[in-house]
């Protein structure tokens, strides 16, 4: 299936005449400077930022020890970047435009308001006990005060950890205790489409017990009753109510810690990726003015959950750096209907709209109707993000919502690299749908065999590494350092490794060809086997239980389940045993995790040492059972009729 130069779209004329780079030779020219003279490129873009006293130095690796620094000597506060600078220079313009959960209702935040309003909470946690580098753990659904706490711990020094609220109350235990946080930030309960999410009761139910955590502060979002335990749990607003909004900026080293994100790995622990500030900053507000071409009326809808690193990136940080408006959105691309997001887009006449594919998918499925009956005329870039973008889905974001006139930004990254590191600038780069075609600036993608060779030219496929490090990259996992080196850099030495498998076409474009470990890209989030596995596992009912992914029309990835049970459960129902499981992964890791199929079975396949071959399950689940490989490798080949009756999809 090689591309060829036909299937090019190029670059939109009218775009590009206004584009911070706007054509092919200029972007080649700045991705050559941002690799011959890394330390000019790299100090150049460290100058859109404020810097309380500037960087000695730009980059210093120390390879044996796999530990980069970035900007060394340099003092900043991030807080200060995204709020008060701007709020000086511009006070009235909206920094965050929030979008509730029902249609219509929003509400605008300007710089000034949104100094006010982080330099509280800065103070409120200051009053709980909170000192530069502690960690505050926040448990919340989209509301400003979770964009408020996350700056109100950068301006103090303090660490943020954002969990996703859809994770469950061991999930969220799990990344508490990892990160050490004295303090969790929640609410009373979320509203998230025609749901509720009890956000409070999940919190009580992850701290039972703990005395790590002293204070649990709880958003007011709804006008429901939570048990509030004395001393322990205080209102956010009234604690708001007893501070003023000054609150001094701390100075912080570039190298200082700015948060932790918990993200799945191919082991069965979350891993707690820590980015730090100077570089983490730089980094994330380039990559936002270059791929999403920012002007000055921009009005960016990022329509993932801060919860994920796409929106610690590019709905708080990346925006707030540049003086952009931002909008956070607290409903889903479904609700009420899947017009949704073209009515925000409307109603707050926003320019970028940057989303998943798998929203793409469900959307696409509710018919061209939607879409149609919305302006969009405000929209001038469109993004996706998360997993690879189908062609088809692609084509129809440009075609229909895009309605031509649009550019697509296919942007790939990672938890682990900050920001952006492979995709168009939509004034200078011809595109091709499905392919987030070239590296960013100061980025060197490296394809390797599995024997670690480095596959040269173009026409090729590999493991997709990093040769070099770019600003925006994790500096370690959040105390488990050997850990951090064992898991991106051990496979490949001195390269890093994404895990992801890529093809670099006859062009020099780069395609992602999905996860190459036993992580699955569900939806766009990441979750590992291994976490589904030991959850599973534990549910008294299960000897042993096996993973795999499988094509999925909307999620793109599909969970399926092998599971063998203990033989007191072998006569259980198994409609209800079935209904169980789900239920187990569900209480464990949160819904996002729930197997979609879960496939009871006598025996597992095996090789003769035990190893489960994982591969033969992944064919059966996808139906590819032509060439499952050698039986003869199976300690049992019996297992093997049953599995394909029980196991390959019946549609
Ligand atoms: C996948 C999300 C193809 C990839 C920002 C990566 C993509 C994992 C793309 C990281 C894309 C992300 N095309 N695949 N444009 N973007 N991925 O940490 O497998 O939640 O390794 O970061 O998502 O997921 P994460």
């Amino acid at each position: 299936m090689t591309q060829t130069k036909d299937t090019l779209i190029q670059p939109k004329e009218q775009f590009s005449l206004t584009a911070h780079v706007k054509n092919l030779e200029e972007y080649q020219r700045l991705y050559r400077k941002s690799l011959d003279q890394p330390e000019a490129f790299w100090g150049e873009m460290a100058q859109q930022l404020t810097w309380f006293h500037k960087p000695d130095t730009i980059l210093d690796v120390d390879a044996d020890q796999v530990d980069f620094s970035w900007f060394g000597g340099g003092k900043l506060n991030v807080a200060f970047n995204c709020v008060d600078r701007h709020a000086k220079t511009r006070p009235g313009k909206p920094a965050i435009i929030w979008a509730k959960n029902e249609p219509g209702e929003y509400q605008v935040i300007t710089y000034r308001d949104l100094q006010h309003h982080v330099g509280r909470v800065a103070n409120v946690l200051k009053a709980h006990g909170v000192r530069k580098g502690d960690r505050v753990c926040i448990y919340l659904p989209m509301v400003p005060e979770l964009a408020y706490t996350m700056l109100a711990c950068a301006r103090i020094g303090a660490v943020h950890s954002v969990v996703f609220a859809g994770f469950s109350s061991e999930a969220l235990r799990e990344r508490i205790l990892d990160s050490g946080a004295k303090v969790l930030v929640t609410a009373n309960e979320g509203p998230r489409g025609p749901k509720f999410v009890a956000t409070k009761a999940i919190a009580d139910e992850a701290v039972e017990g703990l005395t790590q955590v002293e204070s649990i502060l709880v958003v007011r979002r709804t006008s429901k009753e939570v048990p509030m335990r004395m001393d322990r749990d205080y209102w956010l607003d009234v604690e708001m109510s007893k501070h003023r909004g000054t609150c001094p900026a701390e100075w912080m080293d570039a190298e200082d810690p700015l948060f932790i994100l918990y993200t799945s790995g191919s082991t069965g622990k979350p891993k707690g990726v820590l980015h730090t500030t100077g570089g983490y900053l730089v980094y994330a507000a380039t990559t936002f003015r270059y791929i999403f071409d920012i002007q000055p009326d921009d009005v960016h809808f990022c329509a993932a959950d801060l919860g994920w690193v796409t929106g610690h990136s590019y709905i708080l940080y990346g925006p707030l750096a540049t003086g952009t408006t931002t909008v956070m959105f607290e409903s889903t691309p479904t609700y009420p209907d899947a017009g949704r997001l073209w009515q925000v887009v409307d109603d707050l006449k926003a320019t970028i709209l940057y989303t998943a594919p798998t929203a793409l998918r469900a959307l696409i499925k509710e018919g061209d109707g939607w879409v149609k009956k919305s302006s969009r005329k405000s929209l001038r870039l469109l993004g996706s993000v998360g997993e690879p973008i189908n062609p088809e889905v692609w084509r129809w974001y440009h075609d229909v919502p895009g309605e031509g006139r649009c550019p697509i930004v296919d942007t790939w990254w990672q938890t682990e690299t900050g920001g952006i590191l492979i995709a168009p600038l939509p004034g200078a780069t011809p595109t091709k749908p499905g392919s987030a075609t070239l590296p960013f600036f100061g980025v060197e993608p490296v394809l390797v065999d599995d024997e670690g060779r480095v596959i040269e030219g173009n026409g090729v496929t590999g493991n997709l590494c990093l040769a070099r490090s770019w600003p925006g990259q994790a500096r370690t996992l959040y105390g488990h350092h050997q850990r951090f080196v064992e898991t991106y850099y051990s496979r490949f030495p001195r390269l890093y490794f994404t895990g992801d498998g890529c093809r670099r076409d006859e062009d020099g474009y780069y395609w992602i060809t999905g996860r190459v470990d036993d992580v699955l890209n569900v939806s766009g989030h990441r979750l590992g086997t291994a976490e589904v596995e030991s959850a599973l596992v534990a549910h008294e009912s299960v000897a042993e239980a096996a993973v795999v992914g499988f094509p999925h029309d909307l999620k793109g990835t599909g969970v399926c389940a092998f599971v063998t049970m203990k033989p007191d459960y072998q006569d259980a129902s198994p409609e209800q045993m079935v209904g169980a499981l789900k239920e187990q992964v569900r209480h464990v890791i949160g819904p996002i995790a729930t197997p979609d199929r879960v496939v009871l079975v006598n025996g597992l396949p095996k090789t003769r040492s035990g190893k489960i071959l994982r591969r033969m399950l992944r064919k059966i689940a996808s139906g590819e059972t032509e060439n499952l490989g050698d039986a003869t490798t199976l300690a049992d080949p019996a297992v093997l009729d049953e599995l394909l009756a029980k196991g390959t999809p019946t549609q």
